[in-house]
């Protein structure tokens, strides 16, 4: 594989763009210590100090059509999770569309940014960063009360290289799976671990809010939510509040 290590950027994803701007292959790996400005979705940020844990974001050059992208990410929230079934003694839940949490706490957190031309994805970029080593104390006063680390929630720390290679193996022999044979499998794994599928979710897309119950995910990835007035939507995009 193609691995660039550094100790510190400001956020792995740009530098992961910039790269595959420049053609780097499918499967490059960028790496990094710390990040003094990682991104998250909608906007916020992804703290991430020095040493505690993993900041990495993998270059992929699939041949899909742009709509079938957002299954890369939901590829990117399973292969994690088994990652930390196999190392950690943390049983992780995924908040659709990837979010990694224990006992409610945010764990991992994954943004997937892409390039595509005329409905075909040139290259996706997915940024992965992961809580390892984090005490408790270790969170600034806002992160606290949402995140935790697979040390806090497994009671052990963790050895982060055993973790990393755990993570891409299961990560590559995925998305090879997904190329090959699509993503009814990966649907099935998935949903195994979803947290709040059946129950009253609050979506909030843009200003809108509103409730609903959560039926799971289509053949797609795509969020099945029924509303007040008993329709069945479709949610590609938006934030899911498990606790309306
Ligand atoms: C989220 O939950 O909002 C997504 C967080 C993604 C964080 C990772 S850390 C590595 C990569 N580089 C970034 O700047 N962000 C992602």
């Amino acid at each position: 594989r193609n691995y660039h290590f550094h100790t510190s950027l400001p956020s792995s994803n740009i530098t992961a763009k910039e790269l595959a701007r420049q053609g780097a292959p499918e499967g490059t790996v960028v790496l990094t210590e710390e990040q003094t400005a990682g991104r998250g979705r909608l906007g916020r940020g992804w703290y991430s100090p020095p040493g505690l844990g993993i900041y990495m974001s993998l270059i992929l050059r699939p041949r899909i059509p742009l709509g079938q992208t957002p299954q890369v990410t939901l590829l990117a929230s399973v292969a994690l999770c088994k990652a930390l079934e196999a190392v950690t003694p943390v049983r992780p839940q995924i908040k659709w569309p990837n979010d990694i949490l224990v006992n409610g706490k945010k764990l991992c957190g994954i943004l997937t940014e892409l390039n595509a031309e005329m409905e075909a994805v040139n290259y996706l970029v997915v940024g992965i960063g992961i809580n390892l080593n984090q005490q408790p104390a270790d969170f600034p006063g806002d992160v606290a009360n949402v995140a935790t680390s697979a040390a806090i929630a497994g009671g052990e720390p963790v050895d982060r290289i055993r973790f990393l290679t755990t993570l891409l193996s299961f990560f590559e022999a995925d998305y090879d799976h997904w190329l090959q044979k699509g993503f009814s499998q990966l649907r099935e794994e998935w949903l195994a671990r979803a947290a709040g599928i059946g129950t009253t979710v609050r979506i909030i897309s843009g200003k809108q809010e509103w409730l609903g119950q959560a039926e799971g995910i289509d053949t797609d990835g795509a969020l099945l939510v029924r509303n007040e007035d008993g329709e069945l939507q479709r949610l590609i995009s938006g934030e899911v509040s498990l606790r309306p």
